[in-house]
């Protein structure tokens, strides 16, 4: 399911005003490996606040999959966009990105392209492709396997066409795009 606009303005709206809390901390906490949570506690607090949302919705979710891994699932949730520890926006700049990405789609696309090289233009190379530089990362601090291909894929505005979406993926692509 891919975003509305409706659905970016509510998780504007929802970043205001929603809290990372104490509880959501040790929430994550209780998934990552301490090199894992230092990562992810580089991240503004709406993003935090969002990967955990997202890894509750994972767990909510595992429990019609009692096949896959819960545990893995929700470190899926509150990893996937870890990428962006490495371009931090506020709300506003990111909403900014978010803008321009839904009306110039194709000057978001030349920009990003170009920001790969250029420092000035990174934002929007580290925007787009926020999952395959998080999956780097991880793998720069020891995580391995699956869990990397997963959240390098998990935007669809990036996927390949035709690509094979394992129930992870899609699961984590869900949990992703409602709120
Ligand atoms: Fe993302
Ligand atoms: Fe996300």
């Amino acid at each position: 399911m891919l975003a509305s606009p409706w659905y970016r303005f509510r998780q504007f709206y929802f970043g205001m005003f929603s809290r990372y809390a104490k509880k959501d901390a040790v929430f994550a906490r209780s998934y990552l490996t301490i090199e894992e949570m230092s990562l992810f506690n580089q991240l503004p607090g709406f993003e935090k606040k969002h990967a955990v949302v997202v890894a509750r919705k994972m767990l909510e979710a595992s429990y019609g999959h009692p096949e896959l891994d819960a545990r893995k699932l929700v470190r899926l949730g509150l990893l996937h966009d870890i990428g962006k520890v490495l371009e931090k926006n506020s709300l506003i700049t990111k909403s900014n990105l978010v803008i321009i990405r839904y009306f110039f789609p194709k000057f978001y696309n030349r920009l990003a392209d170009f920001g790969k090289d250029h420092r000035r233009f990174r934002r929007f190379y580290i925007h787009k492709h926020h999952g395959e530089a998080g999956a780097r990362l991880l793998e720069q601090i020891g995580v391995s396997g699956e869990v990397l291909s997963i959240i390098a894929r998990h935007d669809p505005r990036v996927a390949p066409l035709g690509e094979e979406v394992p129930i992870e993926l899609q699961m984590l692509r869900d949990a992703d795009s409602t709120l």
